[in-house]
């Protein structure tokens, strides 16, 4: 099911916001034209990706609690002590809005 998230200026570059749809925790990353979603909940932990910082360079997000380093592109978690990935959307952006692909 595609889900509006928001319009494109309502995401700031490589700030990420977090949106909830259902029961999904989406963590969006604006990168210049590009947007990532990928699951907001940290996969060590009941932590908010969303509140921690983006390598713009490695397209990663660091989860501010231990540290490891979520690709915005896989999901994959590149450093311990995370070991499984997060969830990633498919995003696209329409007529100036951004939706997320989630099931229903
Ligand atoms: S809670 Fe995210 S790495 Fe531990």
């Amino acid at each position: 099911m595609k889900q509006r998230l928001c319009a494109v200026g309502d995401v700031p570059e490589a700030l990420p916001v977090r949106f909830d749809v259902g029961a999904h925790r989406i963590c969006v990353v604006r990168l210049g034209d590009d947007f990532y979603a990928i699951g907001d909940t940290c996969s060590h932990a009941d932590v908010s990706l969303s509140e921690g910082e983006v390598d713009a360079d490695s397209k990663h997000i660091e989860c501010w609690k231990h540290g490891s380093c979520f690709s915005l592109e896989t999901g994959v978690p590149d450093v311990l002590p995370a070991t499984k990935p997060v969830p990633v959307y498919a995003v696209s952006v329409e007529g100036g809005d951004v939706f997320v692909e989630v099931s229903s």
